[in-house]
Order: C-alpha cells, then sequence, then structure tokens
C-alpha cells in the first residue's frame, strides 16, 4: 500500500505526530500548504492541529475531496481537549461535510501548548475564547501550559493502517 502523511502545524506537535507515523509505515511525509501529486497513493492519512474546536486546515480535504475520495482517508488531530470519543466526533462533524465525516476516520492525540511561545494573536485569541467558556475548569486550564505529545499515542493508527493491508 502506498501512503502519505499530510499535516497542518503551527507549533510542531502535529507535525510531530505526522513524522512518527510516517516514520513507523514508511511513508513520505509532507505540510500541506505543498503540491501534493496523490495520483499513484492508495492512502491519505491527513493531520490538522484543532483551533476553535475544528480542525485548522479541514478546508485542505474538502478543497481535495473530488480526489480524495476514491481512495482510503485517516485524519488525526492534535488538540489541548482531551481526545475522547464524543470531541473527536464533535471535531469532525464542526470540520466537514456529512459525506466526509461517514467516509473518514478521525484519530485524537493530544497536543502541546507552551502560552508565552504563541503568536501576539493567538495568546489574543486564547484570551477572548476564554471569555464565552462557562465551565469553570476548562477555563481555568486554557492559558496553562500542556504537554501531551507521547510516541505510543500513535500505536492505535498504526496498527489501523497495518490491518487493512
Ligand atoms: C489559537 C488557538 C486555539 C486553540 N483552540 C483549541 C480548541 O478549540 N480546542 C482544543 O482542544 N485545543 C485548542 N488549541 C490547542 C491546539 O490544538 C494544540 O495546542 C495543538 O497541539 C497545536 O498544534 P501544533 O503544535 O501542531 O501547532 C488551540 C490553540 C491555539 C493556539
Amino acid at each position: 500500500m502506498k501512503g502519505v502523511v499530510i499535516y497542518c502545524s503551527k507549533y510542531g506537535s502535529t507535525r510531530q505526530y505526522a513524522e512518527w507515523i510516517a516514520d513507523e509505515l514508511g511513508f513520505e511525509v509532507s505540510p500541506c500548504n505543498v503540491k501534493q501529486n496523490l495520483e499513484h497513493k492508495d492512502l491519505i492519512i491527513f493531520g490538522s492541529w484543532v483551533m476553535g474546536n475544528r480542525l485548522r486546515a479541514g478546508s485542505w480535504l474538502e478543497k481535495n475531496w473530488e480526489e480524495l475520495k476514491k481512495k482510503k482517508v485517516i485524519v488525526f488531530s492534535t488538540s489541548g481537549a482531551l481526545p475522547t470519543a464524543e470531541f473527536t466526533e464533535m471535531v469532525s462533524s464542526n470540520s466537514f461535510s456529512d459525506e466526509i465525516s461517514k467516509q473518514i476516520i478521525l484519530f485524537g492525540f493530544r497536543g502541546r501548548m507552551i502560552f508565552q511561545r504563541l503568536s501576539f494573536t493567538d495568546k489574543l485569541m486564547m484570551k477572548i475564547g476564554r471569555i464565552f467558556v462557562k465551565d469553570p475548569e476548562v477555563k481555568k486550564n486554557m492559558l496553562k501550559d500542556f504537554d501531551g505529545v507521547k510516541k505510543q499515542s500513535i500505536k492505535k493508527l498504526v496498527d489501523y493502517v497495518n490491518n487493512l493491508s
């Protein structure tokens, strides 16, 4: 099976997962802003970070769907929220049309955020977003650093791919 891992990452955690997955499966890896030739690929693994409870680069998949729908597509997200089944379902339905949501499988991974390293705009967005959050626990944690990036998290995705062939 010929596959490629394509990702959108701003601060590096999604890129890290993409590189681990590509390395484990022997696939090429590329950022989504580089033009891709997908003609000879059977499997596309697409990863993006979550912003505002949707995939930041979900539009990449929408834009390329005519070509992608003939192939096997696996998506992974990185987020601050714990990637529960409810959360990943919500991210999928917020990011994609019903047609795409039904055809893909989405794996959720915990990402990383070091608040001081965020751009001015991202810091501002987090602070504004926080105003609208009702849950006090979530509110408290929104500006706190976290690092949930772990290589072992990719195992379920890698096993899923290995069971396809
Ligand atoms: C501006 C901004 C908005 C974010 N919004 C969300 C969100 O809505 N839900 C969530 O779970 N995580 C959110 N996050 C956390 C990121 O998804 C997480 O830090 C991710 O690992 C970043 O990926 P990257 O390191 O590849 O850029 C947000 C982070 C930033 C900077």
